[in-house]
Order: structure tokens, then C-alpha cells, then sequence
């Protein structure tokens, strides 16, 4: 059992159509274009349809790892899927994408980690393919930010964008999943957080008017945060195998900002314009479907090649991080 391999056999995408430009932002907020794209790297995002559900955008990333990795809905044995947006508290977003889905049999659960969610889930998902629990787990990671968004708050509302990234994880030949280290800070959960609407302080006319149903964040405590973690997550994950960052062949950050992810890479010792995936500018921060999209993307792109290591890496509310290795 201990030397199955795990790793992607299909990953899919779903980004909405509706662009939302930092230009058409300038008409809604006190902002600019320059700084957005100095201060982030964020030239667009993408924004849902208001009857396009976090749910709807999951189910179709997740045909499209499913036509990918050559395999029908009732292959799966697992859905998770992580997102702080889900449709609604309860049911779970992955039971619904099950049913429209059509993978009946598997048993489906949700995972609320923010924008480490999809590490969180490749963790989760590779250990039920390892222990020989299930043989294919379809792992989403759905945001619906714009829901979420203040779009009075000129502090976060540049930042967002809504997308959905699948991946099926399964046992592999070659390659796989080398290592993962996982993390939480739950002392500094106050530095991004959706106050209301829970059972601390549960939706009412007046959490609704002091705006509380909103997305609230201190953006420079998070920066200097995420690039030290995001720079330790990285380490973890190598050192202990005997590498160092430098062997690193392509890095696919959690895309919260262009600035942080650049001093990430400093701080590992590899050349950014070589060895960093950044899609930040298309689609801004989408929370846990960053890093899934932009993994699918890299694929896409011919990025990553046979036997490269490629290196997720995330940070974000919980505060959460993570890193993932892996030998494609
Ligand atoms: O997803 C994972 C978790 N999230 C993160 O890791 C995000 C981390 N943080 C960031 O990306 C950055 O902190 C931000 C992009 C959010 C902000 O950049 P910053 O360089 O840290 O700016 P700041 O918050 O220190 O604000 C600098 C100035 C302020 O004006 P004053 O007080 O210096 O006059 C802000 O009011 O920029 C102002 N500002 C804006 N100006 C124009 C803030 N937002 C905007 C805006 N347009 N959209």
C-alpha cells in the first residue's frame, strides 16, 4: 500500500464568461487601473451570472476533468468540494453537484478552508486513493466571491473574481504526489473574515445594513504573513527530501497578488519569469479556485512536462496554508 502513487488524472476548469475590467471598477469604486495592476498584478476577473450558483460552476469544471481523465460520473466514488461560498449553509455544494452531476453512488462533502482548499482537498483526496477506500476522487474548488464582495469597499473589491477548477485524483504509474505539508493559525482568523450569517451572529435587518454579510479583510497584516508562510510552506515540503527550491521546475501559487507571489519566489531562489505560473491578471483572487485553475491552466499551457516537480503553494483566511510537491 505504502508505494501506490497518486496523482491527477484529469483536471478541468470552469471561468464565467462576464469579464469585469479594472477600467469598468474605476466607474464603481475610487480606484484606478494603475493601481490595481501596480499593487496586484490584476487586470480583469471574471464574475458569475446572478442565477449561476457556486454549485453550477463546479459541476462544470467537473465535466470537464471528468472528459479529461476519460471517465463517466459513476466512475467517481468521492466528491469534495471546497468552497467558502457554498450555494447555501446546508446541503452541502458537493451533494448538489452530485445529483447534477449524476454520480450517485458517491458519498459527497464539503471542505471550508478558504483559498488553501484545494491543497487541503488534494490532501484529503489522496489519502482515501492511498489507502485503497476509493479508487476516483473528484476534487472541486467552486467561489462565487462575487456574492461575498463588498462593492463599496475599494480595499477587496478589486481583489475578487468568481471560477471553479476539478481535478480527479487516482492511483498513477509514474509520479505522483511526493509530499504535503499543511497549516493553520486559527489566532488570526479576524484578519479575513465574513462576520455575519453564522451562529456567532446569526442574519438579521441589522447585520444587513452594518454590512457584516461581506467579505472584510486586513490586506497588509495578510501580505506580510503570506509571503513568510507561503516561503516556509515551500520548504517543508522539499527539505525533506533533499531539495531545494531551485529543483523546483514550475511553482502554481494561490493567486492572491502578484507583489507577494514575486517575493515568494525571491525568497525560494528562483526566477519568477522562468518558474512561476501567475494568471492573476485574468482572473484576480478566487479564493480555493485559484490554485485549481491555475494547475489546469498550466497543464493546458504545456507548462508542465513529464517528470517536472511542480509545487502548489497557498495561503489564506483561517488563517490556512499549505504546499503540495509533486513528480508530474
Ligand atoms: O487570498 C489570500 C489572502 N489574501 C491576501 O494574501 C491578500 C494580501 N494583501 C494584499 O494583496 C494587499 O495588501 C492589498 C492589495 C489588499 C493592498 O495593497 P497594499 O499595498 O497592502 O495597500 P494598503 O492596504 O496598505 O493601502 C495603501 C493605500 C491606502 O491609502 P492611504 O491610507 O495610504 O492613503 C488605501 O486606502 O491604498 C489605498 N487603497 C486603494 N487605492 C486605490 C486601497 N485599495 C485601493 C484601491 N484603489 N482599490
Amino acid at each position: 500500500m505504502d508505494d501506490k502513487k497518486v496523482g491527477f488524472i484529469g483536471l478541468g476548469k470552469y471561468l464565467p464568461e462576464n469579464r469585469l475590467t479594472n477600467k469598468e471598477l474605476e466607474k464603481i469604486v475610487d480606484t484606478t487601473d494603475d493601481w490595481i495592476v501596480t499593487r496586484t498584478g490584476i487586470k480583469e476577473r471574471r464574475i458569475a451570472r446572478d442565477d449561476e450558483a457556486t454549485s453550477d460552476m463546479a459541476v462544470r469544471a467537473a465535466k470537464n476533468a471528468l472528459q479529461n481523465a476519460n471517465l463517466e460520473p459513476k466512475d467517481i466514488d468521492l466528491i469534495i468540494v471546497a468552497t467558502i461560498t457554498p450555494d447555501m449553509f446546508f446541503p452541502a455544494t458537493a451533494c448538489i453537484v452530485q445529483n447534477k452531476l449524476g454520480a450517485n453512488h458517491a458519498p459527497a462533502f464539503d471542505i471550508s478552508v478558504a483559498c488553501s482548499g484545494f491543497l487541503y482537498g488534494v490532501a484529503i483526496a489522496s489519502q482515501f486513493v492511498k489507502s485503497g477506500i476509493y479508487k476516483h476522487v473528484l476534487l472541486i474548488a467552486a467561489e462565487k466571491m462575487s456574492s461575498v464582495t463588498d462593492w463599496k469597499d475599494r480595499s477587496t473589491c478589486v481583489l475578487m473574481g468568481d471560477g471553479a477548477g476539478a481535478a480527479i485524483l487516482s492511483e498513477v504509474k509514474e509520479g505522483g504526489i511526493l509530499s504535503v505539508h499543511l497549516g493553520a493559525d486559527g489566532s488570526k482568523g479576524d484578519l479575513l473574515c465574513m462576520p455575519a450569517g453564522g451562529s456567532r451572529i446569526p442574519a438579521s435587518m441589522t447585520t444587513v445594513e452594518a454590512r457584516l454579510h461581506f467579505l472584510k479583510m486586513q490586506g497588509n497584516e495578510l501580505f506580510k504573513r503570506a509571503v513568510k508562510i507561503m516561503a516556509e510552506a515551500a520548504q517543508k515540503v522539499t527539505e525533506p527530501l533533499g531539495l531545494k527550491g531551485s529543483d523546483i521546475s514550475l511553482v502554481i501559487p494561490h493567486q492572491a497578488n502578484k507583489r507577494i507571489l514575486n517575493a515568494v519566489a525571491k525568497r525560494m531562489g528562483i526566477d519568477p519569469e522562468e518558474k512561476l505560473y501567475l494568471n492573476i491578471e485574468k482572473y484576480g483572487n478566487m479564493s480555493a479556485a485559484s490554485s485549481a485553475v491555475a494547475l489546469c491552466e498550466a497543464v493546458e499551457e504545456d507548462r508542465v512536462k513529464k517528470g517536472d516537480l511542480i509545487l502548489l503553494d497557498a495561503f489564506g483566511a483561517g488563517l490556512t496554508w499549505g504546499a503540495v510537491l509533486i513528480k508530474w
